[in-house]
């Protein structure tokens, strides 16, 4: 997917104020510009036309594993978390957005010189730009293996959205649309499937849903803690964390990827293969509906996911 210039004029939160997102430029020698010493964030907000609101999706849980993540490379991002979310609902009401918009914070080593050693100047800012659908069309995907492995904590944490570790994932992403495929999928050094460019894997086989462990050199993502509590309460499907073999991917039911970007993705082929009966699957498709549902405030139960904008009043008055 190839997003579009976004409109320079956008509002955004840089060097501590609001400024035109024209205007939020850093040095050439920037320590995070020349070594990747940065780390990002990508939420989603879903506008409702009827409520007239912009929900802001897990946008506490998403600052949290930011401000968390930012401690791996020591960067200190001065906010609280709720402090965070109130700049991004600012930003968004600044912008006067009415529509899906993506939320990327991006905390960084600030200093301009030559030298891999770090210090401590840091800065961080916060973009909010309009948004659609992240894989064009909402058809089943065609993935692929990589022959690139996906990186090792002990190189360079791949639970960490850390800039320089996103190298990892272009070369993926890369080599699999050579090969004619949407997206990849990584193994990690053991051999085990990992996850995929920019998402997490699930796998229904044997009527259970599967999905690699946290400790398989996965980014522990928040979408696909979300899909693990909507197929176990809503569903009531055992939901299983394991390592998953390559040659499962080829006798399995169903696969789908999960992600803020890419939400529920289906795959309906791997390595040129079908995945199943190469349609997308009936439990991808639920997971995929309660999704939406849950993430537009269209089910109670998980309200409490949801940061309303416009502060509209509508989550408390239908709950
Ligand atoms: C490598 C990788 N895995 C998984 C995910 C999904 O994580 P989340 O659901 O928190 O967006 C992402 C996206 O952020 C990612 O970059």
């Amino acid at each position: 997917m190839k997003s579009e210039a976004p409109n320079q004029n956008i509002t955004i939160w840089f060097n501590n104020g609001f400024v035109r997102l024209g205007d939020a430029n850093v040095n050439i020698l920037t320590h995070a510009l020349n070594y990747g010493s940065g780390v990002f964030e990508g939420i989603r907000g879903y506008y409702d036309e009827k409520k007239k609101e912009l929900f802001l999706n897990r946008v506490l849980d998403h600052y949290e594993r930011w401000k968390l993540n930012c401690g791996v490379l020591r960067i200190n991002v001065p906010p609280s978390t709720n402090e965070l979310c109130e700049i991004t609902a600012e930003l968004c009401r600044r912008n006067a957005f009415e529509s899906n918009v993506y939320v990327r914070p991006l905390a960084y080593k600030a200093s301009a010189r030559i030298g891999v050693a770090a210090d401590e100047n840091d800065a961080y800012a916060i973009t909010v730009l309009p948004f659609g659908n992240y894989f064009e069309g909402r058809k089943g995907l065609k993935a692929g293996v990589v022959s690139w492995r996906r990186i090792e904590d002990s190189a360079i944490p791949g639970r960490a959205k850390i800039c320089g570790a996103y190298v990892n994932s272009v070369l993926a992403g890369d080599e699999a649309r050579h090969n004619g495929h949407d997206e990849a999928i990584f193994l990690n050094q053991d051999g085990h499937v990992a996850e995929g460019a920019t998402c997490n894997l699930f796998m229904w086989r044997h009527h259970r849903l599967i999905t690699p462990p946290v400790t398989d050199n996965i980014l522990e993502g928040i979408t696909r803690a979300s899909i693990m509590e909507l197929a176990r309460n809503e569903l009531k499907l055992e939901v299983v964390e394991r390592s998953i073999d390559r040659s499962e991917l080829y006798m399995c039911d169903e696969v789908f990827f999960t992600g803020t970007a890419v939400e529920v993705a289906p795959v309906t082929h791997i390595d040129h293969r079908p995945v199943g009966d190469g349609e997308i699957g009936v439990i991808t498709t639920k997971l995929r509906s309660l999704y939406a549902d849950a993430t537009r405030g269209r089910i109670p139960a998980y309200r409490d996911w949801l940061w309303p904008v416009y502060r509209s009043g509508i989550i408390e008055k239908t709950a």
